[in-house]
């Protein structure tokens, strides 16, 4: 796991929107996996500014998202299309044909979560994920106890869950309790794992992930036998990591061709 430890939550939004763009500047028909959340909405925003000032053609890439409350039709003000509508998709040149969500509505959920399984590998699977982290440790919405194998899904959300997302909601009485998620094995098959994490809430967390025991007790742990993760963090939230120096140490000797 590469782990980029920036001073600020900016330099550290820079920081995913560069890998972002070199990834589809390498391939300008790269499908895309996305996250909603608070830790994205900057990154959505310098991805959406590349695009106005004409550094970044969305034309041929294809989205997957990670995934939808259950229950919430499209167009409700709390669904994560909407969110994504708001935050990205509305601001640069994707075509709708391409963007793809798990359908919260959707009347046979098994057979749902099985046909998204079979976009994305229709797709040719998924080059780069864009992944935030739960308090709890979880990746896209896979709960504690998740199998670390687990394909999408129905999930029920943590107590912990409905309380951090009750922000978006109003109160923590109107957040949904169940979720379709990717699942774990879905995220560990994409090419590349980008997490971005950012202030002091998310620091325990990290630390586990990182540098803990894989366990299903926190489901983000499993990305550590990813071949290719790559975790930026700003300081508040690389603040428990043991070994920060030597992060730091990588990254400043990194060589030059492996540079964003
Ligand atoms: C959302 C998702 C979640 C969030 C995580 C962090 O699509 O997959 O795993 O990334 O809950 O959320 P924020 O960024 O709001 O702290």
């Amino acid at each position: 796991m590469e782990i980029i430890i920036k001073p600020t939550v900016a330099e550290a939004q820079q920081e995913t929107a560069k890998i972002m763009r070199r990834q589809i500047s390498r391939k300008p028909d790269s499908v895309l996996g996305l996250a909603t959340g608070s830790t994205p909405i900057g990154v959505y925003a310098l991805l959406a500014a590349m695009h106005e000032q004409g550094a970044l053609d969305f034309s041929q890439v294809s989205t997957f998202n990670l995934d939808e409350y259950v229950g919430l039709e499209a167009g409700h003000p709390c669904s994560y299309r909407e969110f994504m509508r708001e935050h990205l998709f509305g601001k640069v040149n994707l075509a709708p044909s391409r963007i793809h969500f798990p359908d919260g509505t959707a009347k046979d959920v098994p057979l749902h979560c099985a046909e998204y399984e079979a976009a994305i590998v229709r797709a040719g699977g998924i080059d780069l994920q864009l992944l935030g982290i739960g308090r709890e440790g979880h990746i896209g919405f896979n709960e504690p106890s998740s199998s670390l194998a687990s394909r999408t899904r129905i999930k029920t959300l943590t107590p912990q869950t409905v309380q951090d997302n009750a922000r978006f909601f109003g109160s923590a009485d109107k957040v949904p309790r169940h979720v379709i998620t990717m699942g774990v094995g879905t995220i560990m098959d994409t090419r590349h794992c980008l997490m971005l994490a950012t202030g002091g809430g998310k620091a325990e967390a990290v630390a586990r992930m990182a540098e803990g025991a894989i366990t299903a007790d926190l489901p983000a742990s499993i990305l550590q036998m990813h071949p290719a993760c790559t975790l930026v963090l700003d300081e508040v939230a690389a603040a428990e990591l043991k070994r920060c120096e030597y992060y730091r140490w990588v990254y400043d000797n990194k060589p030059e061709w492996q540079r964003v």
